[in-house]
């Protein structure tokens, strides 16, 4: 059997036209959703992702500004930088690219972003959210799996789901969202004993490690859902999945690729997320027409 392809791509831009009467009648109330990104320091992965997330701002109709800063900032113009995006009302959405230079407490700065503003869903409020089953802004790539699992319909209602990777950023919001929707979870890590006899009873295998080929054929039980979270580059840099992709999809029922499965739905989600927090925003103030807007400044 041949996997079917669950398409990434194909289903982010279903999910963004989705989207775009709302920023509409957003921007028509003059309150056009706005996101911020603040980059520290210069790792080249993070500037792209950046610049992808800034690029698909601009594709849709919302309102970014990029904060370029230096790898020597200090943790309180680093806060002070965010309390000032907090302030600002046309400021729906902040995120701080991680990983941070090594001088700055990475989960210290990101409770410093206002809960209701933290479209990454990383702040410990949303986390905790999550964890009780009552999200405000749910983790990206973990939403952008649950949107991937809704778009094959697939019950997940006491299915078995295992989940490759314990992150506060996905492997842990992964194994609530699943929970919250009635499946039966299992999380795996790097001291788990024989993960092949676990992975074997997953109806629905979530691998988000970071290893290159991790997850083989034989780790796989027949007809499997399998979502590849891994962002890898192969020795000839090409990038990869934690999943042997070509041998996977004889055997799963189901497959993600990489790239073009979860990592455009992760963009998206952050676009859904953005879009919320200004219709929140919007519901709680009046209109802003008249008001003038505050200039990007890159
Ligand atoms: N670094 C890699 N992925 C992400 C993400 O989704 N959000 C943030 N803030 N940093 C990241």
């Amino acid at each position: 059997m041949t996997a079917r392809l669950i398409d990434g791509k194909a289903l982010a831009a279903s999910v963004r036209a989705g989207l775009k009467p709302r920023i509409e009648a957003l921007a028509a109330r003059g309150q056009r959703p706005g996101l911020a990104v603040i980059l520290v320091g210069d790792d080249p992965a993070s500037a792209v992702y950046v610049r992808n997330k800034v690029k698909a701002c601009e594709e849709n109709g919302i309102r970014s500004w990029f904060e370029h800063l230096p790898a020597q900032t200090s943790e309180s113009e680093l806060l002070a930088r965010i309390a000032a995006l907090n302030a600002n009302p046309d400021v729906h959405g902040i995120l701080v690219q991680l990983p941070l230079p090594k001088h700055l407490d990475a989960q210290k700065i990101l409770e410093t972003i206002a809960f209701d503003k933290d479209v990454d869903g990383l702040h410990a409020t949303n986390a905790g959210l999550t964890l009780m089953g009552r999200p405000h802004f749910r983790s990206c790539t973990p939403y952008g799996v649950m949107k991937m699992l809704e778009s094959i319909a697939y019950p997940l209602r006491g299915a078995h789901a295992v989940v490759l990777g314990r992150s506060n950023m996905v492997g842990k919001p992964m194994a609530m969202l699943l929970l919250a929707a009635n499946a039966t979870v299992t999380i795996c890590h790097s001291a788990t004993r024989d993960l092949a006899s676990i992975t074997r009873q997953a109806d629905v295998l979530v691998a988000a490690v970071g290893k290159l080929k991790l997850v083989t054929a034989d780790m796989v039980r027949p007809g499997a859902v399998v979502i590849d979270v891994g962002t890898n580059r192969t020795p000839d840099g090409k990038l990869a999945g934690d999943v042997d992709f070509d041998a996977v999809r004889e055997v799963a029922g189901w497959i993600s690729p990489v790239p073009g499965g979860v990592g455009p739905m992760t963009i998206t989600m952050l676009l859904v997320n953005t879009v919320e927090a200004a219709e929140r925003a919007a519901a709680r103030s009046p209109s802003a027409i008249g008001r003038r807007p505050t200039e990007p400044h890159i």
